[in-house]
């Protein structure tokens, strides 16, 4: 039988893609996209859609109930960068939406549950390169806790009450489709589009910020990936480190120039510039490599020709 989804936060970056990857995989009629707002209209208009705040339980779980819903995607959160201007904000929608559907999957009204941390949940004090799955966590941005937080308590309903809720820590994510919503390594999706549109980009990072990177089909991939995984291989339930590709904004505008010669890159670090560098450059995901069998296909050349591509048709059809 086919899983029935409800993805909440459908309408974000990640969320744009992961409902039509769902949808390829379950059947159109089978996915529940929503969002608290309609303001990306591809994708409300591409099959079941739902106005849900992922802050009102009562709202989600009759949601679940009318749909005959057995597994959520929980995707709507207040990202690094915003969630420093909106502490509160952050704090109070990516932890109250987390426990709606951990306390909807606890009373076994749906099934299981995917919900995103990321290499946010490290910080200053984590060893930077090759960061390993288990290491120090004292995260300083709002998000980064409210990941680190959500993290321990996703581990704590699956070990106490059989909550099947699976993890990944995404790095950066790069795509073309819709656009970041407010976080610190958004200049890399900006610089593709300014590259297309002006030929040039002024930077919010410094030159030589190496931060942990991924193209979206690999992150919808992995994510696809660790929920059809067999529940006795997972070693993890709080969240995966995950890995593809790292890179700094001068290697970024290096692979860009590659295929546009004339391209210009300038650098202002705003506020961002230390969130970064509280972050780690490169992640060690080996354990995801071992119990689901992860893999990435997209390292920084074959992502920038991918991006320059699409952009370039939509920018320049
Ligand atoms: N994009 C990245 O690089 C990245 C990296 C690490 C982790 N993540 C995580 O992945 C998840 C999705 O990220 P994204 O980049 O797609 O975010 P996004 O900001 O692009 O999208 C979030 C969506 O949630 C919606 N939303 C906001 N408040 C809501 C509410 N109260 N009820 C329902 N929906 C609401 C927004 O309208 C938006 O469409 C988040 O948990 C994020 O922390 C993303």
């Amino acid at each position: 039988m086919s899983s029935k989804i409800l993805i909440i936060g459908a309408c974000g970056q990640i969320g744009t893609e992961l409902t039509a990857k769902l949808r390829e995989l379950h059947g159109v009629d089978n996915v529940i996209a929503s969002d608290i707002n309609t303001r990306n209209l591809d994708l409300v208009n591409a099959g079941p859609f739902v106005i849900l705040d992922a802050k009102n339980f009562n709202a989600i779980k009759d949601c679940c109930i009318n749909h005959k819903i057995d597994t959520v995607y929980l995707m709507a959160a207040l990202l690094s960068a915003t969630g420093e201007k909106y502490p509160m904000e952050a704090w109070d929608l990516n932890m109250n939406s987390l426990f709606h559907v951990l306390n909807l999957a606890k009373t076994k009204l749906i099934k299981k549950i995917f919900w995103p941390s990321s290499i946010a949940v490290f910080g200053p004090t984590t060893p930077r390169e090759n960061t390993p799955q288990h290491t120090i966590c004292e995260p300083t941005t709002v998000y980064g806790i409210t990941k680190q937080v959500g993290e321990r308590w996703c581990e704590y309903y699956h070990d106490k009450y059989n909550v099947d809720v699976r993890s990944i820590r995404y790095p950066g994510i790069i795509s073309h489709k819709a656009m970041p919503g407010g976080g610190t390594t958004d200049y890399a999706v900006e610089i593709y589009h300014e590259a297309i549109k002006h030929g040039t980009y002024e930077s919010f990072l410094s030159k030589n910020t190496k931060l942990p990177m991924m193209f979206m089909d690999d992150a919808i991939k992995a994510t696809t990936d660790i929920m059809q995984a067999p529940t006795d291989a997972l070693s993890i339930r709080s969240s995966y480190n995950l890995a593809a590709i790292s890179f700094t904004p001068d290697a970024i505008a290096e692979s860009i120039k590659a295929e546009i010669p004339e391209f210009t890159m300038t650098y202002k670090p705003d506020f961002r510039q230390a969130i970064a560098d509280s972050w780690p450059s490169s992640i060690d995901d080996t354990v995801a490599r071992k119990d689901w069998n992860w893999s990435h296909n997209f390292d920084l050349k074959k992502m920038t020709s991918e991006m320059l591509t699409q952009l370039k048709k939509k920018y320049k059809p």
